[in-house]
């Protein structure tokens, strides 16, 4: 396990002089199938991965739920050898940002809406912890899921805006059997939440059939639709229901194109985000 960034350094200068490719899943810990399905999918592309685990705090606003967040290290790291038992890089906060510690990488447009109207520095944070990941670690490939949608159109434009040569790959979703999206946020929901919760991927669900089988491309119609269903369970409350372009994050009025629903909801004090790709020929 490497804690600091020197010592990152080092372990990725030996990769690339041994000709190996370093393939980063950065991670806040409490690891699941999802971040498991990553990391399995960087052992294919890549032959050195490296894990990160740090619960950023810079993407946490004041009222969130940093101090809460869960931190099982031992378990993280027994299922990482259940995935190959690839590097582990854990660093502390004082390690990522030491004192003095004054640089915010902002990124414009797709971080502005949706997560970014609800948790405003949240993007800010992400960046720059992916930007200090990606240069501490000399990754050729970073591995994230399609679970955090917008996430991954932030890094994506942080990537191409400043030419940092890191692949992203973006892996789907990992559900549990009765369609949550797997989170670690998943752990904070009672039992009887945890039932409602299974609302949010079945609304999407029937919003991806109203577009693909019913034809339906008026998107108030599909937005209504998602709400009422998730509305039947009344202790669910909606922060967003986007349809949106995938690329631009722009919401659309009819849908012509490939086009991204992203929804987010608090279920008691827990807040879920969940999204649908949906890929239309006309
Ligand atoms: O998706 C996450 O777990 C985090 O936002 C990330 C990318 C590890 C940055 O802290």
């Amino acid at each position: 396990m490497i804690t600091t960034i020197e010592e990152l350094r080092r372990w990725s200068r030996q990769q690339h002089n041994l000709q190996k490719k370093i393939g980063l899943v950065p991670t806040m810990g409490a690891l699941h199938d999802g971040h498991l399905s990553l990391v399995k999918t960087a052992n294919q592309c890549c032959n050195a991965v490296l894990v990160s685990i740090f619960v950023n705090p810079t993407q946490f606003g004041v009222n969130e739920d940093f101090h809460q967040y869960p931190r099982p290290l031992e378990d993280d790291l027994r299922l990482l050898q259940t995935v190959g038992s690839p590097e582990v890089f854990v660093p502390n906060t004082a390690e990522m940002y030491p004192a003095g510690f004054d640089v915010s990488v902002h990124v414009g447009g797709v971080s502005q809406p949706f997560e970014g109207q609800i948790r405003p520095a949240h993007f800010d944070g992400v960046a720059t912890i992916v930007l200090k990941l990606f240069l501490a670690s000399g990754a050729d490939t970073a591995f994230f899921g399609q679970k955090d949608f917008q996430q991954v159109c932030v890094v994506r434009k942080m990537v191409d805006d400043l030419n940092i040569p890191v692949e992203i790959v973006v892996c789907p979703t990992i559900r549990e059997p009765d369609g949550l999206a797997m989170s670690s946020r998943n752990k904070y929901l009672s039992k009887s939440q945890r039932l409602q919760a299974v609302v949010l991927s079945q609304s999407l669900t029937l919003a991806e059939k109203m577009i693909t089988d019913e034809k339906i491309r008026d998107v108030e119609t599909v937005r209504q639709k998602i709400r009422s269903k998730i509305e039947t369970v009344p202790d669910i409350k909606i922060d967003y229901i986007g349809i949106v372009d995938p690329k631009t994050l722009h919401e659309l009025t009819t849908i012509n194109s490939d086009t991204v629903i992203l929804i987010a909801a608090k279920i008691g004090t827990t807040r879920l985000i969940d999204n649908v790709l949906i890929t239309t020929t006309s």
